[in-house]
């Protein structure tokens, strides 16, 4: 499974964290398209290049690290193709999933701590869209995207 994986910042050590994680627990391939160091940047750049590999078909799911993870999931809900969400506990993190086949998962470096983080993004990475009812509901909020 291919993943693209972005921060700015505030993001930054959790990035890193996330990557350390996913490459110890292995059958992940990464693309980390930045920021690579802590100099203060613009968090609307990684999560256009992260929405655009997930919504291009480059990558399966998108994880982008911010402050708070919010303004990465706004960026990133802006390009067409992408469920992003702000996620910032575990119930949430399946539940996006199962309910709103989301394809890019918002973390923030300053609400979580890495252990939750970690469990969050395995959460995220293995639980499936329940398709049904809420394939109903996917397919009429990506149709908002041509209104
Ligand atoms: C950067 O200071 C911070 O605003 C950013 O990382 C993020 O939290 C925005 O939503």
């Amino acid at each position: 499974m291919k993943i693209a994986i972005g921060s700015d910042h505030a993001g930054f050590a959790l990035k890193e964290s996330v990557k350390k994680h996913l490459e110890e627990v292995g059958g992940f391939e990464l693309a980390d398209l930045g920021t690579y160091d802590t100099k203060s940047c613009h968090y609307p750049v990684f999560a256009e290049a992260v929405a655009n590999a997930v919504a291009s078909g480059e990558a399966q799911f998108g994880i982008l690290c911010c402050g708070t993870g919010i303004g990465m999931s706004m960026c990133a809900n802006k390009v067409k193709g992408i469920r992003a969400a702000a996620v910032s506990d575990c119930f949430t993190a399946e539940a996006t999933r199962m309910h709103n086949d989301a394809n890019v998962l918002c973390m923030g470096e300053r609400t979580l701590g890495p252990g939750l983080a970690n469990r969050i993004v395995d959460l995220f990475l293995h639980t499936s869209f329940e398709g049904g009812r809420h394939q109903t509901r996917v397919d009429m909020m990506m149709a908002l995207e041509n209104k």
